[in-house]
């Protein structure tokens, strides 16, 4: 069937506080580079990112406006590179990307991001789908898996018996963290705003959850860990949690900060964990799919913790590809109302 020319798109044209600078466009369909992959979109996910981006407290450099929000989406491949060079890749080959293929994409620095009817990429941030997994779990499933496997591997290898604190422990990332922690036979212990969003994070794997709001978090953490503290804390706050993150965190423990929901961390002399020898590490999911081949092994080893029961996608709600539906997705998303992840429904599947 041939192509439209034009497509909704998403996203915003200038900065704001409000979420009503994000806008509907109608863009034209991307033509794909020969190194790239255009693919017809079915879901979409909402991202702290996508609103830190819109009100302009993104660190790095914005693409040109007006662009497309979105980090990650699923859908079916509609053309493939031409490059000789890609078709001869060994990586490309494995991963078997073919016109009607079910596939998502990934990626923290999206040009223009994919919160589209059509979306174009370089094919190396685009992985198979297997089967089993339909697009909808898929996207409530990718950036929070894609991010809570490596940090909690690679920046801190959670074993059997630590005590691992988790921020936001009921946003989409946390609960994954909670889950997957809980899975190895770590001890979870989470902070979260209300006992709502506390129930739903003990329903996912949290051992211990403290409201931030209104208990003293680091009193707690050292009551429950015997007064030693915890051995990783994962960190999506940044600002705000700094120096309750240095009364909680226990001699050669690890801080793994993956995000700053309360603003960046003030410059900090390293001398003061001296005397807990504690490691800090600023860990973006992206810089572990750097490696193409262990990116794309990441993602398949996201979905069969899937199948296998380990991660449990919890989806907070479905909103339209529409100005109305992303701006009430990040107003809830920035407000503290959601538990799980906000899904974009483009197509249907
Ligand atoms: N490193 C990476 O590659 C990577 C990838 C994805 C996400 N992230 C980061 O992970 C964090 C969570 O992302 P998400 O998409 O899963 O969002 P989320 O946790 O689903 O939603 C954000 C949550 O942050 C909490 N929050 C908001 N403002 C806060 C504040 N000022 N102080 C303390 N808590 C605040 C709220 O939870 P409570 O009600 O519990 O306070 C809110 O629900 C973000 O910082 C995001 O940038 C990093």
């Amino acid at each position: 069937m041939p192509l439209p020319t034009k497509m909704t798109a998403v996203g915003i044209s200038k900065t704001g506080n409000s979420p009503d600078v994000i806008e509907e466009f109608q863009f034209p369909v991307p033509t794909p580079g020969p190194n790239q992959i255009l693919i017809k979109v079915e879901w979409a996910g909402v991202n702290w990112s996508d609103a830190q981006k819109r009100r302009g407290v993104w660190p790095l450099a914005l693409p040109p406006f007006p662009f497309a929000l979105g980090v990650e989406c699923a859908g079916t491949i509609v053309s493939v590179p031409t490059d000789d060079e890609v078709l001869k890749d060994e990586e490309y080959k494995v991963r078997s990307l073919n016109i009607g293929s079910r596939v998502v994409s990934f990626g923290m620095a999206f040009p223009n991001g994919p919160m589209s009817e059509y979306f174009v990429t370089t094919w190396d941030t685009v992985y198979p789908l297997p089967d089993e997994i339909s697009g909808r779990t898929a996207i409530a499933t990718l950036t929070p898996g894609c991010t809570a496997l490596p940090l909690a591997t690679e920046a801190y290898n959670v074993q059997a018996g630590d005590y691992v604190l988790v921020h936001t422990v009921a946003g989409s990332v946390g609960l994954f963290f909670a889950q997957l922690n809980k899975s190895r036979g770590g001890i979870v212990i989470g902070t979260t705003s209300t006992p709502e969003k506390a129930a739903i994070a003990k329903a996912n794997g949290a051992d211990h959850v403290i409201i931030y709001k209104t208990e003293n978090v680091a009193q707690r953490v050292l009551e429950i860990t015997g007064g030693l503290g915890v051995h990783a804390i994962f960190d999506g706050v940044g600002k705000d949690t700094f120096q309750t993150n240095l009364a909680c965190i226990r001699t050669k423990g690890t801080i793994v900060w993956l995000g700053f929901a309360s603003g960046l961390v003030e410059p900090f002399a390293p001398h003061i964990t001296a005397m807990k020898a504690a490691k800090y590490v600023f860990a973006s999911a992206a810089a572990y799919f750097a490696d193409r081949k262990a990116g794309r092994e990441y993602v398949a080893e996201v979905f069969r913790l899937v199948t296998n029961g380990v991660f449990k996608p919890v989806v907070h709600k479905e909103y339209p590809l529409s100005a109305e539906g992303v701006r009430e997705a990040e107003r809830e998303l920035w407000e503290g109302k959601t538990a799980g992840k906000c899904l974009v429904k483009v197509a249907a599947e």
